[in-house]
C-alpha cells in the first residue's frame, strides 16, 4: 500500500518506481470541479486514488494508456428509477455503458420500501410488482449488500410509497394520524440509510397531498441531514406556481431541495423556463435541479399527458403487450377507436410523450443549477432512449456538436456538482484520497446510439469505467464485477 501526499496535480514527479494496482497514463484529465483539463496520470491503490500527476517511472499491475482520451470522474446519475435494477445481475449495463458509477434511486415519490405485500398502484408499478417490494429499508439495503451492486447506490424513500403504506384512500389529504404513521416510517428509512425523501405530487396517488402534508414530512429530514427531491405538482400550465411551492416547502422545512427532471410540458407552456430558472437561481435557499437531454418525457400511461403531447409511444402494456413500441395514433387507427379508448384498453401501461421544446431544454441544461439525470425506466419493454443514452448524448450532441457547454462544465454537472448537492463525500472529483470512480471516453466519438426506434443500443465512445478501483466496463462489455457500495449523505465540509 502506498503512503499519501505524494503528488500535486500537474506537477512533474521525481523519477522513482512505485507500484500501484491501476495506472491510467497520458489521459486528458477533467477532474469534475469544472476547472480546465490537463495532461496527467492517475494512480489507484485499492478503492482510492493514490495520486494525480505526472507519475514518471511508476508501474502497476494494470496500466491503461489513455492517450487522446478524457479521464473523468465516473458519472453520478442524479435521477434514476434503478431501485430494483441494482439488485439484478444485468440491470446496470444501461448505466455503466454510459460511464455511470453512482445512481440516486427512489425518485418521484416511488421507492421499493417500506411497502411489502401490496399491489403497487401506478406509478409505483414502474419499478416492480407486489413481490418485489420490501417491508423496510433495512431489508432493502441487506438485499443490496447480499447481491453486491455494480454501481454505488444512494436511496431515497418515496412519499407515494409512504402514502400507500399509511392510507386506505389516496384521494384526500392525510389525517394527522396518517401523517404520524408516515413520519415514523420515514424516520426508520432514514435510520436504515436513506439520503432523503422524494415526492411525486403530479401523480394521482399524491396529488391530493396539500403543501402542509409535505412540509410535515420534509421537516423531519433536517434532523437526519436529509434532502428533498420533487417531481413537482405541475410541469405544465402551473409550473411557475409549482416552483414557488417547492421553494416554499424547502424554506419552511429548512431542508435543501432538488427539482426533478425540470421541464415545461405542452406547447402552450413552452418558454416558461424564462420564469422558472430565475426563480430557482434567486430562491435564497439551496435549490438544484436535474434534467435529461430529450424533448420527450416518459412515465406510466396517463390520459392527462396524452392530451398535451404531440405524439405518444407505448413503452409497455400489461393487457396488450404486443403494442409496446408502437405509436398510440397507429394503434387507435388500427383499432378504429379514439385515443382515449385506446388508452383505456392498454392500461396498465407506460408511454413516451413528445411535449417539450428544445429551447427550454437548452436553457435548463445551461443553467448553473443543473445536474444531469437520466430518469431512465429500466423495466419498460421498449424504454425511452434516455435509459441508455443520457450522458453520452450530452457530451456528444450538446457539447461537441452544439457547443451548449464546455466539456469541463458538462462533466461537472455529471460529477462534482452532483456529488456536492447530494453530499457524497470523496466522490465526483478526481483527487488524491477520493474514491476511484472513473469514466474514460473518447471526446471525439462519444455519442448516444439509443433512439426511439432502437432504444437499447449502447452508446459509443465510453471505453473504460471504474467503480471503487475495479473495472466494471471495458472493451464494450460489462466485466461482471460488483464493487458498488451504498452512499450516505454527509454534511458539506
Ligand atoms: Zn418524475
Ligand atoms: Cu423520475
Amino acid at each position: 500500500r502506498v503512503a499519501s501526499a505524494l503528488f500535486k496535480p500537474g506537477m512533474p514527479m521525481p523519477t522513482r518506481t512505485r507500484s500501484y494496482d491501476l495506472l491510467i497514463r497520458n489521459g486528458t484529465v477533467i477532474d469534475g470541479t469544472g476547472g480546465p483539463s490537463r495532461q496527467d496520470d492517475i494512480a489507484i491503490v485499492g478503492d482510492k486514488i493514490a495520486g494525480v500527476g505526472r507519475l514518471h517511472g511508476a508501474s502497476a499491475e494494470r496500466v491503461i494508456d489513455a492517450e487522446g482520451r478524457v479521464v473523468a470522474p465516473g458519472f453520478v446519475d442524479a435521477h434514476t428509477h434503478d431501485d430494483r435494477a441494482v439488485l439484478t445481475a444485468a440491470g446496470m449495463t444501461p448505466k455503466v455503458s454510459q460511464g455511470v458509477t453512482s445512481v440516486v434511486t427512489g425518485n418521484c415519490g416511488v421507492s421499493l420500501a417500506p411497502l411489502a405485500g401490496v399491489d403497487p398502484v401506478p406509478p409505483l408499478n414502474l419499478i416492480g410488482s407486489r413481490d418485489d417490494f420490501f417491508g423496510d429499508f433495512f431489508g432493502y439495503f441487506e438485499a443490496l449488500a447480499d447481491v453486491g451492486s455494480v454501481v454505488n447506490v444512494a436511496a431515497q424513500v418515496g412519499h407515494t410509497a409512504l402514502r400507500v403504506l399509511a392510507m386506505d384512500n389516496l384521494d384526500r389529504p392525510a389525517t394527522d394520524r396518517e401523517i404520524a404513521v408516515m413520519a415514523e416510517a420515514l424516520d426508520e428509512s432514514m435510520k436504515a440509510g436513506c439520503i432523503g425523501l422524494s415526492t411525486g405530487l403530479a401523480y394521482p396517488p399524491a396529488q391530493a397531498a396539500p403543501t402542509a402534508e409535505v412540509v410535515a414530512l420534509v421537516e423531519r429530514l433536517a434532523a437526519f441531514n436529509g434532502i428533498h427531491t420533487t417531481h413537482m405538482r405541475n410541469e405544465k400550465d402551473r409550473v411557475v406556481d409549482s416552483v414557488r411551492e417547492t421553494i416554499d416547502i424547502g424554506k419552511r422545512a429548512a431542508v435543501p431541495v432538488v427539482i426533478s427532471h425540470h421541464k415545461c410540458s405542452g406547447r402552450a407552456n413552452w418558454g416558461q423556463t424564462r420564469e422558472t430558472l430565475p426563480l430557482i437561481a434567486n430562491a435564497q435557499h439551496p435549490v438544484a435541479l436535474d434534467v435529461y437531454p430529450y424533448t420527450a418525457s416518459s412515465t406510466v400511461l396517463l390520459e392527462a399527458h396524452v392530451q398535451t403531447a404531440e405524439r405518444v409511444l407505448v413503452t409497455w402494456s400489461e393487457s396488450e403487450p404486443d403494442q409496446a413500441g408502437r405509436d398510440l395514433d397507429d394503434i387507435s387507427a388500427e383499432w378504429g377507436c379514439s385515443r382515449s379508448e385506446a388508452v383505456a384498453r392498454l392500461l396498465p401501461a407506460g408511454a413516451i410523450y413528445f411535449q417539450m421544446d428544445e429551447a427550454d431544454l437548452e436553457r435548463i441544461i445551461r443553467t448553473s443549477d443543473a445536474m444531469i439525470g437520466s430518469d431512465g425506466l429500466p423495466h419498460d419493454a421498449v424504454p425511452h432512449p434516455r435509459l441508455w443514452g443520457t450522458f453520452p448524448r450530452v457530451l456528444g450532441r450538446f457539447v461537441r456538436e452544439r457547443g451548449w457547454l464546455s466539456l469541463e462544465d458538462a462533466v461537472h454537472r455529471m460529477t462534482g456538482k452532483t456529488a456536492a448537492v447530494f453530499g457524497f463525500a470523496k466522490r465526483g472529483v478526481l483527487a488524491e484520497g477520493n474514491f476511484a470512480d472513473l469514466a474514460i471516453f473518447d471526446p471525439d466519438t462519444v455519442i448516444d446510439s439509443a433512439t426511439y426506434e432502437a432504444p437499447t443500443t449502447p452508446s459509443a465512445g465510453i471505453e473504460t469505467v471504474v467503480v471503487n478501483g475495479e473495472v466494471v466496463w471495458a472493451d464494450g462489455a460489462a466485466t461482471g464485477l460488483r464493487p458498488g457500495s451504498r452512499l450516505v449523505r454527509e454534511p458539506r465540509a
